[in-house]
């Protein structure tokens, strides 16, 4: 009888301890992990780091000097050397440690035990990344950070900096205009792209940028965001009228650059080297991001007259895409599918399209036209995206890599609000003036009459 007691009195907490921390640990996984996760796995790493290298092959034999300070001090056998490591700096979502590579080693024989890291270390994934020739850091993330999405507290800000979607390894994903101006995003319908498109269009309106909108979809994507937009076209016919409008911006542009420079009005678009960035900050322009949602509906044409519209506008595109960058000016393409049944032209703009962000598609083609020359790799990856994971994506890297983001949830709602009380930063631009959407009033909350109304005498 009194071993059941004891058996009660010390399973049955100890049971809810460890349903207490399931629970956690499958629905809050970052307090589980501070909690619960952390120490744990720096334990394990810290106890087992030497045998562990060991066993995924990193460690290399003992300088000869080593070998005689320990036959001379101890008894013990002389054993491999891993690679030295720095203190171990935990974070919220995982912890970091800096690894001095031994000599003959390189950081990708660290990458290629990374999963075998991981499961000794119990975490759930590990990253590495070279800090400096002949250091390595491993970014251990204790849970699925893209699970459900928070963006981390320090990222890196700036004028044309977005922080717009979170890495697999907790990193900030920063949609930087100034290092890939122009960018495409792919993916098929409800994978995510127009998610992407509010962050960036958010993420900007708090800056002094101009954002230029086509949405062939009649405006349901963007409209909600006039407030902030300096132009917006909602079908074919008017993106026809906003590309020129664009383009003699883009001119007036170069030949303030030409002016600016000393060289006279006429002289080749070509020839000129420097960019707005390189005037004086009074006489600078401002900068244009030009979002365009579903852009295969610009290129499909039904009778003859329209083709002619829309090659125009395609070399418009291709025009902006080729010479916009020096003149502030942006490119941010989403759509379904931009191969060359597109028509013509279509390869050429893409090929000027620098950024890569691949969201979930139905067929590996589609996965080929956004990362086919950036690895294969990164194309099964998008190809494997589950639909129930809308948001997430693979994205192409400046350094030739890839890695898989995810953007974080933001309503509708509350993206045309930050557009609305931005609304005062749209800046001055004669050009586009024409094409300023009309910004819907605001719902009114409260329709009661001011005045309660009284009934007509009988
Ligand atoms: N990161 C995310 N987290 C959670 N839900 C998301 C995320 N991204 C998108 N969604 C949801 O997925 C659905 C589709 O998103 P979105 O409209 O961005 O897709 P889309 O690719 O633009 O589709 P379409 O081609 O039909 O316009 C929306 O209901 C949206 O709320
Ligand atoms: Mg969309």
């Amino acid at each position: 009888m009194s071993d059941l007691t004891t058996l009660l009195e010390v399973g049955g907490p100890l049971t809810a301890l460890g349903g207490g921390a399931a629970y956690t640990r499958a629905k809050h996984p970052a307090a589980y992990w501070s909690t619960i996760g952390l120490p744990i796995s720096t334990a394990r790493l810290l106890g087992s780091y030497t045998s562990v290298m060991e066993a995924c092959g990193l460690t290399v034999a003992p300088s000869r000097l080593r070998v005689l300070a320990v036959k001379a001090t101890t008894r013990r056998e002389v054993r491999p050397v891993p690679p030295r490591r720095g203190i171990i700096r935990p974070t919220s979502t995982g912890l970091r440690i800096r690894l001095r590579l031994a000599p003959g080693q390189e950081p990708a024989d660290v990458a290629a035990s990374a999963e075998r890291l991981r499961h000794a270390w119990g975490v759930h994934a590990v990253y590495v990344t070279t800090v400096k020739p002949g250091v390595v850091e491993l970014r251990l993330v204790g849970f699925d950070v893209l699970r459900r999405v928070r963006m981390p507290r320090k990222a890196d800000t700036g004028l044309l900096k977005v922080p717009v979607a979170l890495r697999e390894d907790a990193t900030a994903f920063v949609r930087d205009y100034r290092t890939v101006p122009h960018q495409l995003t792919l993916g098929a319908t409800l994978s995510g792209k127009s998610m992407y498109l509010r962050h960036l269009v958010t993420g900007l309106a708090r800056q002094p940028v101009a954002l230029v909108g086509i949405d062939c979809k009649r405006g349901v994507e963007l409209a909600p965001f006039a407030a902030r937009l300096s132009a917006l076209a909602t079908d074919p016919d008017q993106a026809a009228e906003l590309l020129p409008a664009l383009i003699k911006e883009m001119e007036d542009r170069y030949d303030l650059i030409k002016a600016r420079q000393g060289i006279a009005p006429g002289t080749p678009d070509e020839e000129i080297t420097s960019d707005i960035w390189g005037l004086p900050e009074n006489q600078r322009p401002v900068p244009i991001v030009l979002f365009v949602d579903e852009v295969a509906e610009l290129f499909l044409v039904a009778t003859k007259k329209e083709e002619e519209r829309r090659d125009e506008m395609v070399t418009q595109l291709i025009r902006l895409a080729q010479l916009g960058r020096a003149a502030g000016i942006y490119l941010e393409v989403c759509g379904q599918r931009f191969g060359a049944e597109l028509g013509k032209g279509a390869t050429m703009l893409r090929a000027q399209l620098t950024g890569r962000v691949c969201h979930r598609v139905n067929d590996e083609a589609s996965a080929k036209m956004a990362l086919g020359d950036i690895a294969p790799e990164a194309v099964g990856a998008a190809c494997a995206i589950a639909p129930e994971r809308p948001g997430l994506a693979v994205a192409g890297d400046t350094s030739g890599g890839w890695s898989r983001i995810r953007t974080p949830y933001l309503s509708l709602g509350d993206a045309a609000e930050i557009c609305r009380e931005s609304a005062h930063l749209v800046p001055d631009l004669p050009t586009l003036k024409p094409f300023r959407p009309d910004v819907p009033p605001m719902p009114v909350k409260d329709s009661r009459p001011v005045a309660a109304p009284r009934p007509v005498a009988e």
